[in-house]
């Protein structure tokens, strides 16, 4: 039996962040330079049931049986072999890497559990399609982090940029030039189910304060997309600007987001937010080309751990 894969990219959030759980639109990407990749072999002579799984970037070495029920690694590997085969399970070894960070707003867990699915579905002989497996995925997203929008799996199982809104069909972006955004990470975990149980405390607290911020977050998005559609820079950078004032109402950027946002402004960013879960984690700058290199380099030099460019064009 061939060695199977099933892969997945990482993902960013342009605009729209916590408002999305409440019912506004926001925008995601993929991002294609990082990837989680699942790879099962069959372990040939063993008797059936035998699940083996081989995550080194998380030091994990173990048997499926050995790990509980809300394990997201399990619990994905679980749901595909509930879903394909419910009364047997064959011998495997599934081995997960990844070069997406973790708890950086990347969308390492749903990439993770996209890849696991993807392989794994593949190689019990029924590759599922995309819809299906985002729907999957998006049960394991709750066991990461609460209450997810869904927007995570949606943007990396189908990897394209989107216009996402919860349950409403999905909707492309219209992209009219190249944009270049630099995401740098601030070396600090976002605990994003944190966050996003947070920002619910907030909202039971003060429904219309929260209501207003989401409606306005929500506008932003629609302006976004008009601006990407666009290819207005300028409008896109302060509309980003005004995304993370609003974010920061909701209490869910830190001192280094904004010394890192500041950073990138400085260096020549037309708009800089944090990105995601917030309170640590990466932000996004919005920059004109010829500008990235000393973005990147101002950002480093005012120490973000890690600078990556990732270019949104219309797919070929
Ligand atoms: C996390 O990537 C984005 C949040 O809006 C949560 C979600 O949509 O599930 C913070």
């Amino acid at each position: 039996m061939p060695v199977i894969f099933g892969k997945a990219p990482g993902k960013i959030i342009l605009f729209g962040e916590h408002a999305v759980v409440y019912g506004q639109p926001a925008i995601a990407i993929p991002v294609l330079d990082v990837t989680a990749t699942a790879r099962v072999t069959p372990i040939l002579g063993a008797a059936p049931g035998k699940v083996h799984i081989q995550a080194h970037d998380i030091q994990l070495d173990t048997l499926l049986s050995d790990l509980p029920e809300d394990h997201p690694l399990a619990a994905a590997i679980r749901a595909t072999l509930q879903e394909i085969t419910p009364n047997h399970t064959p011998s495997f070894t599934i081995q997960l890497d990844s070069t997406i960070p973790i708890s950086a707003g990347m969308g390492s867990g749903a990439a993770v559990t996209v890849a696991i699915i993807r392989a794994l579905s593949a190689f019990l002989g029924r590759p599922l399609p995309n819809e299906r497996i985002s729907e999957l995925a998006y049960e394991i997203e709750k066991l990461h982090h609460g209450t997810p929008s869904g927007i995570d799996n949606t943007v990396v199982t189908f990897q394209k940029p989107v216009y996402f809104q919860r349950d409403e069909p999905l909707q492309t972006l219209a992209l009219s030039q190249p944009t270049y955004w630099v995401i740098a990470d601030t070396g600090e975990k976002t605990p994003t189910r944190e966050t996003v149980a947070d920002v619910r405390a907030l909202h039971d607290k003060s429904p219309e304060t929260c209501d207003v911020l989401f409606s306005e977050i929500g506008q932003i998005v629609r302006d976004a997309r008009l601006a990407l559609s666009q290819g207005d820079l300028e409008n896109l950078g302060a509309l980003m600007n005004r995304n993370q004032v609003l974010l920061q109402e909701l209490q869910v950027s830190s001192p280094r987001l904004e010394k890192l946002i500041t950073a990138a402004r400085e260096a020549g960013a037309v708009g800089a937010k944090l990105s995601g879960g917030g309170r640590g984690g990466n932000l996004i700058a919005l920059t004109p080309r010829e500008k990235v290199s000393q973005v990147e380099k101002h950002l480093l030099e005012e120490s973000a751990v890690r600078v990556l460019t990732t270019v949104l064009r219309e797919a070929a």
